[in-house]
């Protein structure tokens, strides 16, 4: 695909093609829920565009929470270790929980909060991802929903960020090499 927006960068996903795959997945989760309630907890500041999307995309009985985590670093790096800067506002015991977050990269994160949030015994807890990238796993974990799978590569845009710019692009696009600023 060769389309750019008027920051010449390329565009990877156009936001139609976002669309149509987020109403997909809100489909398929309606049908999983089984018509039970869902607590979405988003991961900012990244999964905001998708959570806001997703769940106008899943017919259910829901309410929203969201956290934030640092993985010291920022840009591209990552050292690893991830901190939780703010943590849920209500308890998720006995509740069907939906963790939404916009790139499972690494697995680090969502093996955080994986983890963390098992310990408060929900009722089920199920993991959306808009992309994945699968050759960058460090910890062994899969998303239940996966937007779209792709390489090794770093994108921005629809919620993603490169030192937290680019964020409000409404396609997601690829971060290249001669475009670093
Ligand atoms: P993980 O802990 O390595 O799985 O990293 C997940 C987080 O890294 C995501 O929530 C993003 O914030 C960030 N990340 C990973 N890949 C990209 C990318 O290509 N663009 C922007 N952010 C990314
Ligand atoms: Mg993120």
């Amino acid at each position: 695909m060769s389309t750019t927006t008027f920051q010449g960068l390329e565009v990877f996903y156009t936001r139609q093609q976002i669309a149509e795959r987020v109403a997909e997945m809100g489909a398929q989760i309606t049908r999983d829920l089984n018509g039970e309630k869902l607590v979405m907890v988003g991961v900012l500041k990244g999964a905001a565009f998708f959570l806001a999307d997703l769940s106008r995309a899943i017919q259910a009985d829901a309410t929203f929470d969201f956290v934030a985590t640092s993985s010291y670093g920022k840009g591209q790096r990552t050292s690893g270790a991830v901190r939780l800067i703010k943590d849920l506002d209500e308890t998720i015991e006995g509740k069907n929980v939906l963790l939404i977050e916009d790139i499972l990269d690494t697995g680090l994160t969502l093996s955080y909060l994986r983890k963390l949030f098992l310990q408060q015994r929900p009722k089920s807890l199920r993991i959306a991802t808009l992309l994945d990238k699968p050759s960058r796993r460090l910890e062994k974990i899969e998303a239940d929903y996966v937007g779209f799978s792709i390489p090794k590569i770093f994108v921005i845009g629809y919620g993603m960020d490169y030192a937290e710019r680019y964020r409000n692009l409404p396609d997601i696009c690829l971060m290249t090499a001669e475009h670093p600023e």
